[in-house]
């Protein structure tokens, strides 16, 4: 069950105003959040390259003039082979990795000439968390969470109280606030991650493999806690994964990389094409066997009379009522 507690299913239901989540997350295709249908996109990376010097003197390009447009309020999958040069990418959409050449344009300002204060301030809009989750871990869970909003400097402590709460509530762990991470579960300690990240209200969550060292229940439900955070707040998801069912079940448009070049993408619910690449066949195959499924299930929930909308819900897995 999604809440451990029935004190974070209600603060849960408070903050969303919703009813408790499933379990399961099956692929439900919300559509984006509301953004104007001329809107340019968020994120522009424009023939973006990054290579690393090896020990050895010679240069390895990680990522080799990639272009790539994500639109507000996607949820967008970046998939690849290990080494493939997916956490590089992402990390040069913050900029924690700084391109050699190319620009990185979020929201419409190229994130290479900004001064050190200006990206420090546009980075406010870019959340991010991690597989191995990257918490403090000598600060309690409402240190953690406040830390982006300190080191900002432009909150009072009553200010940084009361976002750092709403966040906890966000993600359902209020009641942890003075834990530590070592006193949580992996899942949780993900959670504290989110609301670490979407303390300083970002636009953008930047996930880099969140869910590979969770097993699959609390998969899962950090699959469901995302989607409410790109459906609830408008936030858009860049997910970095190798689990192909966490494209299929949560993103909506996915690029495939290899040895540092994106070779192909496609919206999950676009239509089937040819796909250049085994992981572009694998996803499709997935999509198809899930939609097969449902149908399959559909028919057999019909004429069940009172309990069929009930189950009808079950199978299109929708959060909320
Ligand atoms: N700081 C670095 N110095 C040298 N080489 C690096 C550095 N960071 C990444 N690389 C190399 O760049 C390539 C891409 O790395 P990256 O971490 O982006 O791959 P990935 O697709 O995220 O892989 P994984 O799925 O294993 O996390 C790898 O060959 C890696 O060894
Ligand atoms: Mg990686």
């Amino acid at each position: 069950m999604f809440f451990r507690t029935p004190q974070e299913r209600s603060v849960c239901e408070h903050s969303f105003g919703m009813t408790p989540l499933m379990t399961t997350v099956l692929p439900i295709r919300f559509p984006p959040p509301e953004t104007a249908s001329d809107a340019p996109p968020v994120i522009q990376l424009e023939s973006v390259r990054k290579s690393f010097k090896l020990p050895n003197g010679e240069n390895f390009d990680a990522v080799r003039s990639l272009s790539l447009d994500i639109y507000a309020g996607d949820i967008f999958g970046l998939i690849g082979k290990s080494g493939a040069g997916k956490s590089t990418l992402l990390r040069l959409i913050n900029l924690l990795e700084r391109p050699d050449a190319g620009q990185v344009i979020v929201e419409g300002r190229d994130l290479t000439k900004l001064s050190r204060r200006e990206l420090r301030d546009t980075r406010q809009s870019l959340g991010m968390i991690f597989q191995q989750f990257n918490l403090i871990q000598n600060a309690t869970v409402a240190d953690n969470v406040a830390f982006p909003l300190k080191i900002h400097g432009r909150h009072t402590r009553a200010e940084i109280k009361a976002r750092v709460q709403e966040c906890l509530k966000l993600v359902g762990l209020e009641e942890k606030s003075e834990s530590y991470p070592a006193q949580l579960s992996g899942g949780q300690k993900q959670r504290v991650a989110i609301a670490r990240a979407l303390a300083p209200r970002p636009k953008v969550l930047l996930c880099d493999e969140p869910t590979s060292a969770l097993d699959s229940e609390t998969t899962h439900e950090l699959l469901a806690t995302l989607r409410d955070i790109n459906q609830k707040l408008g936030v858009t998801i860049v997910i970095v994964t190798h689990e192909l069912q966490v494209v299929e079940l949560l993103c909506r448009k996915v690029a495939i990389l290899e040895q540092g070049e994106l070779i192909e993408q496609f919206a999950i619910d676009g239509p089937t094409g040819p796909r250049l690449t085994v992981l572009g066949r694998e996803i499709d195959a997935l999509v198809r066997r899930r939609a097969r499924e449902a149908a399959e299930s559909l028919q057999s929930g019909a004429g069940l009379g009172e309990g069929s909308s009930q189950r009808r819900t079950q199978i299109q897995g929708v959060a909320y009522a």
